[in-house]
């Protein structure tokens, strides 16, 4: 039952007809919304091929993460291949994206900068250049003094968007709005437009780390999940194609408390080392510290470990990170973790050449994870030599020898790893066990 008075204040019900008639959905021109690459490989990969004409992206990201290096890069490449972009640059002057530019090298012909914070002087500049692509940098500056509210505001922001969103379908051009996140993603912007755009990009890292992550939350063209790698140099960034070995650069042979667990980030397997350290603790509820993994998850894990499997933890400090600013949530580097936990507790470093993958249940049995396959060949590729995996997991071509187990105490066993470490510890002082 349609609920009294339903339709009659919301605008969309009040929209004439299109005048648009029904066609065969196969005789429909699909290569008008074919994607056109950026030049920037990383980016390309996130976007599905590049960005697509009469689409509107949104990157969000913290405050000098390097969106606007980012955007200023690609606009650079597609004026390179001919294409006329225009940057909008409501945050700076001309001359800093000048200077900006000639740091990241060249400056071909095409690139159009204008320093504007106003819709009209905005919609006017798109008007008579007609460019191939926008940038607005930042959506946040932007205000429309036709609507009554202060600039920045959450309607400035929504109606500011919403203007851009329909002069780009109207124009063709494809737009990227630049929008700053912070680290709760209260500030007014990106949460408030992902509705109104086609793509909605995060650029993130932290920024002690010259690393930067690329990902796609929304996408109306293509896969999202897939990560685009970057690293900041001093000449803009520079594409990570092959990320295997980023992670585990630094790592030291032969150290106990580290495992390797080969992550899946889109479609690429990328290795990333696990570490942990346990100490004693004299507080009555010792604390878990998680980096770069799931806190409640570690949490879980240790106490899954010691009902399990017997490594006393419960009177032990339990810190846990993933190593080298990434981020790690999915269930199956469970195995990794708690390999990496008992081999800190024991003392006992795990096999250098050895990955683990499995996810890990309440009743500390080892399950098996999707894509085990290549995340193992693209172990194998990178030097490892074995992996411990469930026992169900089902591999039709098998890149590594795998050790089989069923639980958390049965992985243990076969990897020599006891429970506790063998010598007596003093009571009451703390010492570190890894
Ligand atoms: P920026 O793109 O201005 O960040 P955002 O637009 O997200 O606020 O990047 C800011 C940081 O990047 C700044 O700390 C300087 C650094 N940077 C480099 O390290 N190398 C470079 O070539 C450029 C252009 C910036
Ligand atoms: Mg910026």
């Amino acid at each position: 039952m349609v609920a009294a008075g339903a339709g009659a204040g919301a605008g969309g019900w009040a929209r004439p007809p299109s005048g648009e008639a029904p066609v065969p959905l196969a005789a429909v021109d699909g290569d008008t919304a074919a994607p056109r690459s950026t030049g920037v490989g990383e980016l390309d990969r996130v976007l599905g091929g590049g960005l697509v004409p009469g689409s509107v992206t949104l990157v969000g990201g913290e405050p000098g993460i390097g969106k606007s290096t980012l955007l200023l890069q690609a606009t650079i490449r597609m004026a390179e291949h001919g294409r006329s972009c225009l940057v909008v640059c409501a945050e700076e002057s001309v001359q800093q994206v000048k200077r900006r530019a000639l740091r990241l090298g060249s400056l071909p012909e095409g690139v159009w900068v204008v320093a504007e914070t106003s819709m009209a002087g905005i919609l006017a500049a798109v008007g008579s250049l007609a460019p191939e692509r926008l940038v607005v940098d930042s959506i946040q500056t932007i205000a429309d003094p036709e609507v009554e509210s202060s600039p920045g505001s959450m309607t400035q922001v929504r109606s500011c968007a919403a203007r851009l969103v329909e002069a780009t379908k109207a124009s063709g051009m494809a737009t990227v709005l630049v929008g700053h996140v912070t680290k709760d993603g209260t500030l007014a912007g990106p949460r408030v437009l992902e509705h109104l755009v086609d793509t909605v990009l995060c650029f993130e890292g932290e920024r002690h780390h010259a690393l930067r992550l690329l990902r796609a939350v929304k996408h109306r063209f293509g896969p999202t999940g897939e990560l685009g790698l970057f690293e900041m140099t001093d000449s803009g960034l520079r594409d990570v194609p092959d990320p295997g070995q980023l992670f585990l650069g630094d790592r030291q042979a032969g150290t106990s408390g580290s495992a390797v667990f080969p992550a899946m980030e889109g479609q690429r397997p990328v290795l990333v080392e696990i570490q942990a350290l346990t100490i004693a603790s004299e507080l009555p509820v010792p604390r878990r510290s998680a980096s770069g993994l799931d806190g409640g998850r570690l949490a879980l894990l240790a106490a899954v470990l010691e009902t399990r499997a017997g490594v006393k933890l419960s009177r032990h400090e339990v810190y846990a990170s993933a190593v080298g600013g990434v981020r790690v949530t999915e269930p199956g580097a469970d195995l990794a973790t708690v390999l990496a936990l008992a081999s800190a507790a024991g003392g006992v470093p795990l096999p250098d050449d050895l990955v683990a993958c499995g996810e890990i249940g309440l009743a500390g049995e080892v399950r098996q994870v999707a894509h085990t396959e290549r995340r193992l060949a693209e172990a194998a590729r990178l030097g490892f030599r074995r992996a411990v995996v469930a026992r169900s997991t089902d591999l039709p071509r098998c890149p590594l020898p795998l050790i089989r187990v069923v639980s958390v105490r049965d992985a243990l066993c076969q990897l020599d790893i006891p429970a506790s470490r063998p010598e007596s510890r003093a009571p009451g002082r703390a010492r570190v066990t890894a």
